[in-house]
């Protein structure tokens, strides 16, 4: 169901949600993540986002994971890198540039087979879950990073009565529940919040822009 969706926006080209550059949260915040050279990054439901390229150029080993392999095509593409196949935790991956993308769905991955990472990345990726998966999604990640490591997290919030997602609402308040439901020690804060533009499908409901807000989860 989720995955026909995804493909169906992919091959419509329909993607509001792609940035072209950095986005500009994780330029901002960067220092907070680079405790260590180099980290290894994963990066939950990938996309083609430019920032998969912006990381791995300062020196980063980044695995993103995405579901629909036109996307995957379309990032390295798009980046005129000519990537290596191969097979990485049980799933069909493309690498090139410091950037491996496994073409799966993010609830196959487990550290088991991809081991942990110093840092997850997620960019609208919480946000466009089924609200039903946000528990194991965060129970997922919490499983992938290192002790020591941490999520950075951009999620958006908005009037939630007034449309539904992808991407979903997920506020302040949604994040800290989530984050420290299962894991009391886990440290959640509050980066940044600033005002983004919502799509056209948003305006028409009413919602003229998305709460757009960085967090720095430290497990
Ligand atoms: C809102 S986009 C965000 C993409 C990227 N993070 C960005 O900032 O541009 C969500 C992406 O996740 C993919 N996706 C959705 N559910 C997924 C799942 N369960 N596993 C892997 N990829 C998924 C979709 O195909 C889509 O490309």
């Amino acid at each position: 169901m989720e995955h026909e969706f995804w493909s169906k926006r992919w091959a419509k080209g329909q993607l509001g949600f792609h940035e072209g550059r950095a986005n500009r949260r994780l330029e901002a915040h960067i220092a907070r993540l680079e405790t260590k050279r180099p980290l290894r990054i994963l990066v939950p439901l990938a996309g083609k986002a430019f920032d998969l390229r912006w990381l791995a150029r300062r020196g980063h080993e980044v695995v993103g994971v995405e579901f629909v392999p036109e996307a995957i095509r379309a990032f390295f593409t798009e980046q005129r890198w000519l990537p290596q196949f191969d097979e990485v935790g049980g799933m069909p991956s493309s690498s090139a540039g410091g950037v491996t993308l496994l073409c799966g769905d993010i609830f196959g991955i487990s550290p088991d087979t991809l081991g942990r990472f110093d840092v997850i990345y997620d960019r609208a990726a919480l946000v466009a879950l089924d609200p039903k998966a946000r528990a194991r999604y965060v129970a997922l990640c919490h499983s992938m990073v290192e002790d020591g490591g941490v999520i950075f997290l951009i999620a958006f919030a908005y009037d939630q009565g007034k449309a539904s997602g992808p991407p979903w609402s997920v506020n302040a308040e949604h994040v800290r529940a989530l984050y420290t439901h299962a894991r009391p020690s886990v440290s959640v804060e509050l980066l940044s919040n600033e005002p983004s533009p919502a799509g056209s499908r948003f305006v028409s409901a009413g919602i003229s822009q998305f709460e757009e807000s960085a967090y720095l989860i430290a497990k």
